[in-house]
């Protein structure tokens, strides 16, 4: 007994007993029949410490390995790693309520954008916020998500539209991503719509090459980010009206200069060819992917490019079409999840609410959902390595469900079935 006990190394924390251990590990994004695995171990165990998971496996042998100086008990529970939102939009100013009524009497979410309201209004909001507005306005979000399971998310600009708004949402982010326990991703999209004030798309474009990028690529360089190993990203809005995929390709060639990854928003409402753009250049993730033909699922699936889709956008817009999933994951493509959270087409901080609708509406199981909500979304922001699942070596970001039956979070809606969650170790929520 002392033996043992000798033998067995010093952790920091244990989470022992669960009824469902869910790891979704892999050694790299799940694709095809492997994105239905989620890997569960009955009455599961996980040994932590800086931060980190040491050991998974059953809850007796990581007992005998291990002393913990904190042990949680999670008999009847289910054990999971924390949501990755790999495409969000979450800091802005204002709402759009009125955009939504407009809808809801019939009026298009292009036709609105196309007459100076959509993206241009919340643009009208951000410019006019100070940074402690727009921070108090983000936090409250973002302690929405952390409190629906979401422990990692990227975010975008795209509300500035103009160097100084643009930088302005930058230091926001990374105000936030310092103050905020959730790890925060960054990305630049100035290339998100054109503003009203631009004498034409191709003089913005200009612009967003010339001036803004290189800005942000300073910026990067001198920032949390980059001490903490966190990759920054380039993304264009390519669709009919906004960016073709010239512009597009244009702004995402210059930002891989500036050292910025590609990522793409594409095939929302009209096909381009967009994904091929992203396959071309190497993107780390193309999203949205309502519209995408066969034969560019199986450009996609042949490539390292992670396919995001976004059923929220498509719930919320109030449309009965969605991107088709199922025919991505069959197809091969490393599929993942996200809110798109945004006061226009997505205002939800929800991973469960997105994980609802997509096995509804887009026919993908509670399993695969979950693997496409943690495991390939953190592939889709380039954290693959350390992020998105329950295994050695990664960050310990763990929820702990009121149920013990991961299903229950697609099966159920309207309620939040995280009772905790622990970031890096610490719990920070429940
Ligand atoms: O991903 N499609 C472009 N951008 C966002 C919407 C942003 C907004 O409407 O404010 C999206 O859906
Ligand atoms: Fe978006």
């Amino acid at each position: 007994m002392l033996a043992t006990n000798a033998m067995s190394q010093a952790v920091d924390l244990i989470i022992q007993h669960a009824r469902q251990l869910v790891t979704c590990a892999a050694a790299g994004p799940k694709r095809g029949p492997a994105l239905a695995d989620v890997g569960v171990i009955a009455d599961g165990a996980l040994a932590i410490r800086a931060g980190q998971i040491i050991d998974v496996g059953a809850s007796d042998l990581i007992t005998s390995r291990y002393r913990a100086r904190r042990t949680l008990d999670a008999t009847g529970k289910a054990v999971l790693p924390g949501f990755v939102d790999a495409h969000t939009h979450v800091v802005y100013a204002g709402h759009r309520l009125d955009e939504f009524e407009m809808r809801i009497r019939g009026a298009s979410y292009m036709a609105i954008m196309a007459a100076g309201g959509g993206i241009a209004s919340t643009m009208r909001a951000v410019r006019q916020a100070s940074p402690a507005q727009l921070a108090a306005e983000s936090i409250q979000r973002l302690d929405s998500m952390l409190a629906l399971g979401t422990t990692t998310a990227e975010v975008k600009t795209g509300y500035g539209l103009h160097l100084d708004a643009e930088m302005k949402l930058l230091r926001v982010i990374e105000q936030l991503a310092d103050a905020h326990p959730m790890t925060l991703i960054p990305t630049f999209l100035g290339a998100h719509a054109v503003p009203p004030a631009a004498p034409s798309t191709a003089a913005y474009v200009q612009t967003v090459i010339e001036q803004m990028l290189p800005a942000a690529a300073r910026w990067y360089k001198t920032s949390s980010f980059v001490r903490q190993h966190i990759p920054f990203f380039c993304d264009v809005f390519c669709e009919a009206g906004v960016f073709d995929v010239a512009q597009s390709q244009n702004v995402l060639q210059a930002g891989l200069t500036h050292g910025l990854r590609p990522k793409l928003h594409v095939d929302e409402f009209e096909n381009l060819g967009g994904v091929s753009l992203g396959v071309h250049l190497g993107a780390t993730s193309v999203d949205h992917l309502d519209v995408t033909p066969p034969a560019e699922m199986a450009l996609l699936a042949a490539s390292d490019t992670v396919g995001v889709v976004l059923p929220a956008v498509n719930f919320n817009l109030g449309s009965h079409h969605f991107a088709d999933a199922r025919a991505l994951v069959d197809a091969g493509v490393a599929l993942a999840l996200a809110t798109d959270i945004n006061p226009g087409s997505a205002p939800t901080p929800s991973m469960p609410m997105v994980m609802a609708i997509a096995t509804r509406y887009q026919h993908l199981s509670p399993a695969e959902a979950l693997n496409a909500s943690t495991l390939n979304a953190a592939w889709a922001v380039g954290m693959g390595q350390h992020l998105g699942s329950l295994q050695p070596g990664k960050q310990a970001d763990i929820l702990i469900l009121e149920t013990g039956d991961y299903r229950a979070l697609a099966y159920e809606f309207g309620v939040n079935l995280v009772q905790t969650v622990i970031k890096a170790g610490q719990v920070v929520h429940g």
